[in-house]
């Protein structure tokens, strides 16, 4: 259930957001493991101590705009990306032990 969830939102994010740049992949990246307390905010600043972000989107349910407790980060290079991945997966925010992936979906 929670892997086809994650399945479809790559698909939605890939053809609904023109901000997923198909020409450039490698700088998107895939977090997952966030508190449900967790903004997009907070998640942006998280990731601005590292690397430099370019869009942030915290995946929440339509109707109660909980968080799912995870999200997409777009970077503003593969190497903000690489740097992203090498220094905060597996760290730690609000508590809860982060992992941060790059996001290939399916391009
Ligand atoms: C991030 O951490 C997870 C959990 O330990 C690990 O399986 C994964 O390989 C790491 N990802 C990267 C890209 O280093």
């Amino acid at each position: 259930m929670y892997i086809c969830y994650v399945t479809l939102w790559k698909f939605m994010v890939f053809f609904l957001s023109p901000s997923v740049d198909a020409t450039n992949p490698g700088n998107n990246l895939y977090v997952t493991g966030l508190s449900t307390r967790v903004t997009s905010a907070d998640v942006e600043k998280f990731f601005n101590k590292e690397c430099k972000v370019l869009e942030c989107h915290l995946v929440t349910d339509p109707r109660s705009r909980e968080s799912r407790g995870f999200a997409f980060v777009t970077m503003e290079t593969v190497e903000d990306a690489e740097r992203c991945i090498k220094y905060l997966n597996r760290s730690v925010l609000e508590g809860r032990l982060v992992t941060v992936e790059k996001f290939l979906g399916i391009y």
